[in-house]
């Protein structure tokens, strides 16, 4: 297979483990680019790809951005807090005016769950969602599956405990959705509240007891906790929290084998995991951040290829 199977990266959900191969594949091309010392390619130069964010975000807005630069690609930036969205423009007029400007690709960020989709069926240009909402953090899944690949030889039949704020996370949906279409065995971790009710029914198992959790997987995401999506209190404190679902060194050596330990960032250091486990060899975490632009480049590149020049 040498093409996509969609016109968009809109989520995990609907594109095949053929599409997650060739990726990787793609991918594996351009992390040997990015490590030579010249580290870009002309593939996207006819291209104009803009970047637009209504939500904050360092990292995928950056590895978009270096990824799309890398390609010799156009490149513009759009923040939401700065635009004339704040004047009471809408989504679809902001995006059709930029569109105007001849831009052929979108690179979203939003906070409410579908807007990609909404937008991919309503503008002419190729739309890749970077989070929208708890909805899809596609590319994220991406780079973590791509990140298990690397330090594990392949995904397939490996065990995947997602730790955490199950609830409002698009990064576990995504994540979910991309190691089962890979063959992995996923269950999360979570206080009771922060699990979502409908989760078995995607095939995952739930184990809320976190040592059990641990001792069960070969990788540990560990997710942070997001407060700013959470309009009701789901636990009693953030130090409960992390008396019952904090990962800390001495969990870990008590395991009596080695895991590996993942988070997609931000860090709440002492919350999720502590300092010294986030900066340990057993993590990977800063090796997720380089794959990501090797992963965007893939993506964006295969892409760009379904456009009529
Ligand atoms: N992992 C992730 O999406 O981080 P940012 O919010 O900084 O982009």
């Amino acid at each position: 297979m040498s093409s996509l199977s969609v016109n968009h990266l809109l989520g995990i959900k609907n594109i095949s483990k053929e599409d997650i191969d060739l990726i990787f594949a793609t991918a594996d091309n351009f992390k040997a680019v990015i490590n030579r010392p010249i580290k870009k390619v002309p593939s996207l130069r006819d291209l104009t790809i803009a970047n637009l964010f209504f939500e904050n975000s360092t990292r995928t807005r950056l590895s978009f951005e270096l990824a799309e630069k890398r390609l010799s690609a156009d490149v513009v930036n759009f923040s939401a807090s700065s635009s004339s969205v704040k004047k009471g423009e809408t989504l679809v007029d902001t995006v059709n005016n930029i569109l105007a400007m001849k831009v052929d690709m979108v690179v979203m960020r939003h906070p409410n769950p579908g807007a990609c989709v909404f937008l991919s069926e309503r503008v002419d240009a190729r739309i890749l969602n970077a989070g929208d909402g708890a909805h899809e953090h596609p590319t994220q899944a991406l780079l973590d599956a791509y990140s298990i690949r690397e330090k594990h030889g392949d995904v397939k039949g490996k065990k995947i405990l997602i730790v955490g704020d199950i609830l409002h996370s698009r990064v576990a949906l995504s994540n979910i959705f991309c190691l089962q279409k890979l063959g992995a065995e996923v269950k999360v971790c979570g206080p009771t509240t922060l699990i979502p009710k409908y989760i078995e029914s995607l095939g995952v198992k739930v184990e809320n007891n976190l040592i059990k959790g641990l001792e069960w997987c070969d990788v540990a995401n560990m997710l942070r906790i997001q407060l700013e999506r959470q309009d009701i209190q789901f636990f009693p404190s953030l130090r409960e929290y992390t008396m019952m679902y904090g990962l800390n060194q001495d969990i870990l050596k008590g395991l009596g084998k080695k895991i590996t330990i993942m988070h997609p960032g931000p860090i709440n250091r002492g919350v999720e995991i502590t300092s010294d486990i986030a900066d340990s060899t057993d993590a990977i975490i800063l090796g997720q951040v380089e794959n990501g632009v090797a992963i965007r480049m893939a993506v964006l590149y295969l892409l760009a290829a379904k456009i009529k020049r």
